[in-house]
């Protein structure tokens, strides 16, 4: 089921072990245009390539990969890794908004490997929100972002991880930049080589090396404010009292007398990293205005939710 849609040239949903994708078959290039369509995404944002194995990169690429690539590719595939490679042949260009290089996952979910098996053939999917909203878990938060245009939407328990992959480049000297951070973290990537966050300052260059760092993202329509600790949180909300507001929070702290409009306690980063969007999804249902989010503990996880948490905060952009 799905694959007869994809192949039919439409847009279908589908869930992978991070977010739902919104997919298309690269050989369809109207159905790639669509999604852009679909999604309001820019033109110059490329999509993630998912294949059913590496042997399909020989359909893609002009370079074969390197031999750190291919070593990453075998430890981490199926999952959720991005690689970013060279040499995106003309058909590729299709997905990575003509940029020579191409992102290309293998995800591990069972629907998204069934559906990529059934068509044969190599799927572009972006995540599937509305660009600059928060990710979907779900499908009913695919439906929320898009009641129509879309051919089916597949549903399948949510992610494992509730973020997106770990996005990451190989450097000609063999260091491996993390362009975005997710479940796949710098230490589990440095038994392979040097590393090199690229994340941490993407920001704030004039060509990010990955295209989407410069959008806003992961937003709810309510304002995020991130806390350390309960005394910036007391400083935080000080004056807001009467304005719908949610929390979420790992931390035990003295409860305010505050009535939440939502209110969720999460043991882990794990836990933090899975119900992050639906969460902030609930907020927007619910016409939460503050939205007040502890800042995730120090593990690794904790940095990619608060990457995540970061840019949804941002103001003005
Ligand atoms: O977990 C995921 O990666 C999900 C699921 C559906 O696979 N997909 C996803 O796609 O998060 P999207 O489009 O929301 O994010 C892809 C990110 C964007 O920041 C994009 O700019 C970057 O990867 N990207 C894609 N192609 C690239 C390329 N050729 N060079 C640099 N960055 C690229
Ligand atoms: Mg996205």
């Amino acid at each position: 089921m799905g694959a007869e849609k994809l192949l039919a040239g439409q847009v279908l949903a589908f869930p992978t072990e991070t977010v739902y994708g919104l997919g298309a078959l690269l050989s369809a290039p109207v159905a790639i245009k669509e999604i852009y369509l679909l999604k309001k995404r820019p033109a110059d944002n490329p999509l993630i390539v998912h294949i059913a194995s590496p042997a399909q990169l020989d359909d893609l690429l002009t370079v074969k990969p390197s031999a750190l690539e291919r070593a990453l590719m075998q430890a981490f595939w199926p999952g959720a890794l991005t690689l970013i490679l060279a040499g995106a042949n003309e058909i590729a260009q299709r997905a990575s908004a003509s940029l020579p290089k191409l992102a290309v996952r293998m995800p591990a979910h069972k629907i998204a490997r069934e559906l990529l098996e059934a068509v044969g053939q190599p799927i572009a999917a972006p995540s599937a929100n509305l660009s600059g909203r928060p990710s979907a878990t779900s499908a009913e938060h695919v439906l929320q972002d898009f009641p129509v245009g879309l051919g089916a939407i597949l549903t399948g328990s949510s992610g494992d991880f509730g973020l997106e992959s770990t996005v990451i480049e190989c450097s000609a000297e063999n260091t491996i930049r993390i362009l975005r951070p997710g479940s796949i973290v710098a230490s589990d990537l440095a038994v392979f080589g040097p590393i090199e966050e690229i994340w941490l300052s993407g920001g704030s260059t004039s060509r990010p090396l990955s295209p989407g760092t410069k959008y806003k993202h992961y937003a709810p329509r309510g304002r995020v404010i991130l806390f350390l600790d309960f005394a910036e949180f007391k400083a935080a909300s000080r004056g807001d009292r009467e304005c719908k507001s949610a929390l979420l929070h790992h931390s035990s702290f003295p409860e305010p007398e505050r009535s939440w409009s939502l209110q969720k306690k999460v043991s882990s980063s794990a836990e933090y990293a899975k119900e992050l969007y639906g969460f902030l999804r609930s907020c927007d249902d619910l016409g939460v205005e503050l939205i007040f989010c502890e800042k995730p503990q120090g593990d690794e996880l904790g940095f990619a939710i608060l990457e995540r948490l970061s840019k949804a905060a941002r103001l003005g952009d």
